[in-house]
């Protein structure tokens, strides 16, 4: 009997899984049969932008939290596929910081030359997974979401790949309801010139109030308030930003804070982050955690440890995206291929929860960068994925960080050197803040050669970046 896979969402990671099967069949090996179910009419997960907000034309929850003018947050070279290079994709080198259509077609890409997309059937919502302990195979019910109609089969593996920035962590604020403006979620969040002229509070002090913030600004907020419940973000901002502590309540259109301060708002946006999200899941095969880099009760932060069938892809925090989730889904493969055996069930706890504690004891930034580094280092040197220079990328976020406290409204106009073909990448035409066009044809007009823009020749490392082994 044929081995049948069912991996649940065409996003990267999902992606990723498909094109790990795709390379092993490429090496001659034979592969289970695999179907991909996807909710949208389009492979690229997040990556895919649309203008709707809370239900879709079938009323499924609207998957996308990404927004017009979104720019990659980090450079492209630490995210570049180890098997796919952006020079390959685009057949020159690019600008380290591309906008989200950009990197859209570069998951895109990957894919379509390998000729994956007929393991996904669009359009088809996961409804239920079963797993039924006598024929020890997964029932998933699934809605062909064009037909209205319900669907069920069999699988012996099911990977979750459905993604974790979606369903929103929305707090509420004493006098929200009163508020005369909008409140929103960074979740329905689309376009920053909605915002031009007026005041704006945002809660929360991570990637989304950061980027929300200085993207309103960029396209004519007149002012941003962070409002942090821990920890201000502690940039130097410039004028129009402020950050506060915690919002107590609002009357009208004031904004009270904890430290008994006060402003008056036109809008507030909640950058509250995500929830972890599987409501086709029942309980005993639920991921439970928050936002962190190595949620409890997976084995190699991949395998569900109760029912090691059940794989998790990507629902870690992210430093490192499109290429852990490739080493997860490398890892992921073997296992299911028998090529890697996994250990007993007491052997897998004591594995993840060192990961665990390793995680708990991580110190700022740095470590967590490092962790992450470790984590997927870990997953690499188990599977034939092409090595990359994990710790190499890893200092690369160092430098990102140091970029943007340098100045966060230019960290974008950096370069960096891709360890995977060893170029730097050319500066942007225009710097972001001035780069209102965030169009696939307006990015990759005339990127000059980092070396013509400089007026003099760069180094480029001696060593090949490609690979260690
Ligand atoms: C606003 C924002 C900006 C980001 N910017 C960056 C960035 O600059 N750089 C970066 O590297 N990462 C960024 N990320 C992180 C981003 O989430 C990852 O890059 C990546 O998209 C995660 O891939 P994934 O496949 O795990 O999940 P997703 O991309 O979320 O894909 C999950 C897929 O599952 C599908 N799905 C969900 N539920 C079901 C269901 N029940 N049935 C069928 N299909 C379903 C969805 O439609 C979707 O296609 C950003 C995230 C957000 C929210
Ligand atoms: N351009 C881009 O590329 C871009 C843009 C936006 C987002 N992203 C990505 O999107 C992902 C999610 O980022 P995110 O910022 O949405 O989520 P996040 O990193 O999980 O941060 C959530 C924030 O909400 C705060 N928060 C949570 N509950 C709160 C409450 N009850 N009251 C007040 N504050 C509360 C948290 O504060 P504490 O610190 O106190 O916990 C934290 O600051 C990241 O991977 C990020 O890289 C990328």
């Amino acid at each position: 009997m044929t081995v049948r896979i069912a991996v649940l969402g065409a996003g990267p990671s999902g992606l990723a899984q498909l094109r790990a099967f795709d390379a092993a069949r490429r090496a001659g090996i034979e592969v289970p049969e695999i179907v991909c179910f996807e909710k949208q009419s389009d492979l690229g997960g997040m990556w895919n932008y649309t203008w709707r907000t809370g239900l879709d034309e079938h009323g499924e929850p609207v998957h996308a939290s990404m927004y017009r003018y979104l720019w990659s947050n980090g450079p492209k070279e630490c995210l570049e596929f180890a098997d796919y290079s952006f020079e390959e994709h685009f057949g020159r080198p690019i600008a380290s910081y591309p906008p989200r259509p950009v990197l859209r077609d570069y998951i895109m890409g990957r894919i379509e030359r390998s000729g994956l997309r007929d393991q996904i059937r669009f359009n088809t919502a996961v409804h239920a997974v079963e797993y039924d302990e006598q024929t020890e195979k997964f029932s998933v019910t699934v809605r062909e979401l064009e037909q209205d109609r319900l669907v069920t089969e069999e699988f012996d593996y099911v990977v979750v790949a459905t993604g974790h920035f979606s369903t929103p962590n929305a707090p509420s604020f004493k006098g929200l309801n009163q508020f005369p403006g909008r409140v929103l979620h960074a979740h329905d969040f689309r376009d920053a010139c909605e915002f031009a002229g007026k005041d704006l509070l945002l809660i929360g002090s991570s990637y989304s109030a950061e980027d929300i913030g200085t993207q309103c600004y960029k396209y004519g907020a007149k002012s941003i308030t962070f409002s942090y419940r821990s920890a201000p973000m502690g940039y130097e901002w410039p004028e129009a930003f402020s950050e506060r502590p915690l919002l107590e309540r609002v009357e009208g259109n004031t904004a009270y804070f904890v430290d008994g301060s006060s402003c008056d708002v036109d809008a507030i946006i909640l950058c509250t982050g995500y929830q972890h999200h599987f409501p086709f899941l029942p309980d005993e095969l639920t991921l439970r955690t928050s936002n962190r880099l190595y949620p409890k009760g997976l084995y190699k932060g991949v395998f569900w440890i109760d029912n090691p069938k059940l794989i998790y892809l990507g629902m870690q925090d992210q430093y490192y995206t499109f290429n852990m989730f490739d080493a997860q889904a490398w890892l992921a493969r073997d296992v299911i291929l028998g090529r890697i055996t996994l250990p007993d069930r007491a052997a897998m706890v004591a594995d993840s929860e060192a990961w665990f504690a390793r995680e708990e004891a991580t110190e700022g930034v740095n470590d967590d960068i490092d962790f992450q580094a470790a984590y997927v280092r870990d997953l690499v040197d188990r599977t034939d994925y092409p090595d990359f220079a994990i710790e190499e990328v890893a200092e690369m976020f160092k430098q990102w960080m140091r970029d943007k406290s340098e100045g966060i409204l230019d960290y974008r106009n950096k370069s960096y050197r891709s360890t995977i073909t060893g170029t730097l990448a050319p500066l942007h035409h225009t710097p972001w803040m001035e780069a209102m066009d965030d169009s696939l044809e307006a990015f990759l007009r005339d990127s000059t050669p980092i070396e013509e823009q400089l007026g003099e020749p760069v180094e480029l490392a001696e060593e090949p970046l490609r690979k260690r082994a």
